[in-house]
């Protein structure tokens, strides 16, 4: 079922058809949070293509973006696995022989799980390092010649876990922190071809893949210790993404748009509840193979 509606349009803060004509290629747009970005571009008038690795859950989440808007397309794009440049050099040529053109890419496939370092094997770490860094960093290399013809904008899906250690996600910690740097870099070199650059970072949003695998206890008691006293709701991100990708911050980029309630501000991350008392036992235990 898609988050939004109809009422993103009518009673929210954008203009409809803002983003007409404009075409926005999605990795992870099955998941929560880009599926939710996907969302609020498409009822905002763009089409999308959504890269995921799942056949059916790529297919399905296709199908529903599309039925937002009438006359919207959104092709699938399963089987991709964005540490493959080449799979996805073979999905945006896709794209463009369906949609026509890409404007705007989300590099958002990211792969996550709680581990402390005595769990986390090498290939472990490598796996994650490869998702959400290399990934991000094929993404815009198999879009760059789009990016470059139409003058587009490339929002890289981020976190706030590096910002000070977060015990359980060195693997994400490390990958996130890779993922900034890249935007920033990318937004110095294309600034001058005129082609932005900026990183999202989501805390704790309610309702999401993230949140399920890395607070299965749920996150009840950490709303109070959260500056603006709630979760984040996904529309929060869709927000964010339609800012960044429209006109309003054509004078944005090498930014990151941290979307978290002041949450990091107060350094708790997942994880950390019962700091130090679970990872101790974890390091003490025997742990996973090199
Ligand atoms: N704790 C410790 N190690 C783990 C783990 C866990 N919970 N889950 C996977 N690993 C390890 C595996 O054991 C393997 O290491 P090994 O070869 O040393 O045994 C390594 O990670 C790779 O696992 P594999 O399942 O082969 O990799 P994959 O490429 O198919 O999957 C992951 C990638 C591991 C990131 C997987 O969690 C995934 O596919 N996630 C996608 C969805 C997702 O995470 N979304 C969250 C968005 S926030």
């Amino acid at each position: 079922m898609p988050t939004l509606n109809e009422t993103y349009v009518t009673k929210g803060s954008w203009r409809p058809n803002l983003f007409e004509g404009k075409v926005v290629f999605v990795t992870g747009g099955a998941g929560s949070i880009c599926r939710v970005q996907t969302e609020a571009m498409v009822l905002l008038g763009a089409n999308a293509a959504i890269v995921g690795r799942n056949k059916q859950k790529t297919d399905e989440a296709a199908k529903d973006i599309q039925s937002l808007r009438k006359g919207s397309k959104v092709v699938s794009l399963p089987d991709v696995d964005v540490r493959d440049v080449k799979q996805l050099a073979e999905a945006v040529k896709k794209t463009v022989a369906e949609l026509g053109r890409i404007d705007f890419v989300i590099a958002g496939a990211a792969g996550n799980f709680l581990a402390d370092f005595n769990h986390l094997s090498s290939n472990a770490f490598k796996s994650v390092v490869s998702i959400d860094l290399l990934g991000s960093y094929n993404t815009v290399k198999a879009c760059f010649e789009e990016l470059r013809k139409n003058k587009g904008a490339i929002i890289f899906v981020s976190a706030t876990l590096h910002y000070y250690g977060v015990p359980f996600q060195i693997h994400v910690g490390a990958a996130k922190a890779g993922v900034d740097a890249l935007s920033n870099a990318l937004a110095v070199e294309f600034g001058p071809i005129g082609v932005r650059s900026n990183c999202i970072a989501p805390g704790p949003i309610e309702g999401t893949e993230g949140m399920s695998r890395l607070a299965p206890k749920g996150l009840e008691s950490v709303k109070s210790k959260i500056p603006l006293q709630r979760l984040g709701t996904k529309q929060d991100i869709a927000d964010a993404t339609v800012y960044l990708f429209s006109p309003a911050a054509e004078f944005v980029t090498g930014d990151v748009l941290v979307v978290d309630g002041g949450s990091w501000q107060v350094s708790q991350g997942a994880g950390s509840q019962d700091y130090p008392v679970t990872l101790k036992k974890a390091l003490a235990a025997p742990g996973a193979k090199l």
